[in-house]
């Protein structure tokens, strides 16, 4: 496994990912004896990195998806149910967090990492990274969700608007709703906008990451395309 020096940096300094750019500019990086010339670089654990004369220890970064079953919670820990971190089998797993909750009885993709700068960037509105819900109703749907929808719904509490959400309406009861947000119960109260009840809800995907084969309980660990693909969009 390897990381790029950017997110290498992010994870093992007080310095962001953004930051790494100009601590390069500044030779204030190297690896392996060498001044570092790109954020791109690979970082591995055999790679020594120094900043500002000192050496940084690796951290191996883990990055997994699960499948999230009903029922279960997510949190780390939960004195009646069972948590999503039950459901992993990982020798770090202890290090791991939750990027992006997901209600009790809401199914579909989760991310779990022991990377705070990734989850940070993925769960930021600016970073605009698509998550993808497929949602059951208890009433029949109409074009004018759509419109709503697309313009925004005013959230009192926050005292907020969201931001245009993208529905697709695929029968009488069911839509897929893309969101670049995550504010809390989002698409239940979305839709609470025209008291509908929202009687399912399953996250298919969140950016280029989609669940495909992975069963439902199961995890596993991105690759390094996934991940590199995630950063990229994660970065702009
Ligand atoms: N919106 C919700 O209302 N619930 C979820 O679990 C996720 C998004």
């Amino acid at each position: 496994m390897s990381s790029r020096l950017d997110r290498f940096i992010s994870q093992n300094s007080v310095f962001s990912l953004s930051d790494t750019r100009l601590l390069i500019a500044q030779k204030r990086i190297v690896l392996d004896g060498h001044l570092a010339h790109s954020i791109q670089q690979k970082v591995t654990k055999f790679t020594q990195v120094v900043l500002d004369g000192k050496c940084l220890t690796y951290k191996t970064p883990v990055y997994l998806m699960l499948n999230k079953p009903r029922g279960v919670v997510s949190a780390t820990k939960d004195l009646k149910h069972p948590t999503v971190l039950d459901l992993i089998q990982h020798p770090q797993k202890n290090e791991l967090h939750i990027a992006g909750r997901l209600d009790f009885n809401t199914t579909g993709l989760m991310l779990l990492t022991n990377d705070g700068a990734w989850s940070r960037k993925m769960s930021l509105p600016e970073t605009k990274l698509e998550k993808t819900y497929e949602v059951t109703l208890s009433k029949p749907l109409n074009d004018d969700y759509v419109a709503v929808f697309r313009e925004g719904i005013y959230f009192s509490y926050e005292n907020i608007t969201t931001r245009p959400a993208g529905l697709e309406i695929l029968s009488e009861y069911t839509a897929r709703l893309s969101l670049v947000e995550g504010k809390y119960h989002q698409v239940k109260r979305m839709f609470g906008f025209f008291q509908n009840q929202v009687l399912s809800l399953h996250r298919a995907s969140v950016g280029n990451l989609s669940l495909e084969a992975l069963e439902v309980g199961k995890s596993r660990a991105l690759t390094e395309e996934e991940l590199d693909l995630t950063c990229e969009g994660a970065a702009q």
